[in-house]
């Protein structure tokens, strides 16, 4: 049966936390990224990604039926593990719409930021509040460059 992609109007969020395989490296961590951004520049999705130790925290925003496709590929997908949602959310305008996928990386910059997030000694996007996920993402983001 087609899809339905008759809410293309309707814009979601949707925010997620993962763990990377072990035998994720950081190439592979190229290697997603690229694909990310041709794959939503093709999918009109928007975003961003950050990984820190072997963590994943991303956003992924366009429409409804967009980001449920995208989901069910991401929970398929073996590089990464235990993907908890964090928060869904429907917005009237776009919060990454000049990314097709931002993204940040732990450098020494990010670390200070990474930790101010933190409640235990290393970063663990899992005990991150909806509201904590997205104040951090903004100060990760290059919006701050
Ligand atoms: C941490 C992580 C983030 C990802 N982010 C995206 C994304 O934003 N957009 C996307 O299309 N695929 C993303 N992927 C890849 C998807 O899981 C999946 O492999 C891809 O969408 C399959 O599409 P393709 O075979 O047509 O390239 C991500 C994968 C991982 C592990």
């Amino acid at each position: 049966m087609k899809p339905e992609t008759s809410d293309a109007h309707i814009l979601m969020s949707m925010t997620y936390a993962s763990r990377a395989n072990p035998n994720v490296s950081a190439k592979d961590f190229n290697e997603i990224l690229k694909q990310a951004q041709v794959n939503n520049a093709a999918n009109g999705i928007t975003g961003m990604l950050t990984f820190n130790k072997d963590y994943f925290l991303q956003t992924i925003e366009g429409p409804r039926a967009q980001i449920n496709r995208l989901l069910y590929s991401l929970i398929a997908d073996e590089r990464h593990y235990d993907l908890q949602v964090i928060e869904t959310r429907e917005l009237t305008h776009r919060v990454w719409s000049e990314w097709s996928m931002n993204y940040a990386t732990p450098t020494e910059k990010n670390a200070a930021i990474y930790l101010k997030y933190s409640t235990t000694i290393d970063f663990n996007p899992y005990l991150l509040s909806a509201q904590s996920a997205n104040d951090l993402m903004d100060e990760l983001s290059s919006k701050h460059n």
